[in-house]
């Protein structure tokens, strides 16, 4: 089964995770950046308004053709409790979803809020099948057990 993983990351967490379970289980890495990079100031005031809004940002790449894959692994951070704006328009940037499966997790400080719910409608609006979910704490992204669960996850998706 070919995989993709998909994450936006501020600070690198998100993309961490995503690396981890890359070297176990394989497949290709999309770092979705924003056009107009946030900084320590921008990232509060800008991002994190623009994520409660569920706003969609400008982002690199433009378009995510994930048609040669069959799972995709999408993280993001958790910013006022919802998904970033850069992750918002990295699902409406999705090319040749229809059909494919996914699995979504997000990093967060302590409290996720509507992420995992607001990701789960966009890419099932896109026609994408989320089969699988988690929540990291920042006391899990250290924690190996925490990171074999999603391992586990995707490497079941291959045989579901
Ligand atoms: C603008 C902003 C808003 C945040 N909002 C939340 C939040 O609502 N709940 C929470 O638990 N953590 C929140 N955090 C903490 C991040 O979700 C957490 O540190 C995450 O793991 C960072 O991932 P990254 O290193 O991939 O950017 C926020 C961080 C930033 C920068």
């Amino acid at each position: 089964m070919s995989r993709c993983f998909i994450t936006h990351s501020y600070s690198g967490i998100t993309r961490g995770v995503a690396r981890k379970v890359r070297a176990a289980c394989g497949g290709d890495f999309i770092d979705v950046k924003p056009q107009k990079r946030y900084n320590a100031l921008t990232v509060y005031v800008l991002g994190g308004y623009r994520a409660r809004k569920g706003e969609l940002d400008p982002i690199e790449p433009k378009k995510i053709d994930v048609s040669g894959y069959d799972l995709i692994v999408m993280g993001t951070p958790v910013w006022g409790r919802k998904p970033t704006p850069v992750i918002n328009a990295a699902i409406a940037a999705l090319k040749g979803c229809e059909g494919k499966k996914a699995i979504i997790y997000a990093t967060c400080g302590g409290r996720a809020g509507e992420t995992i719910g607001i990701m789960r409608k966009g890419l099932e609006a896109k026609g994408v099948k989320v089969v699988g979910d988690m929540v990291f704490f920042k006391k899990d992204v250290h924690d190996g057990k925490k990171i074999n669960e999603l391992i586990v996850m995707v490497n079941a998706a291959a045989i579901s």
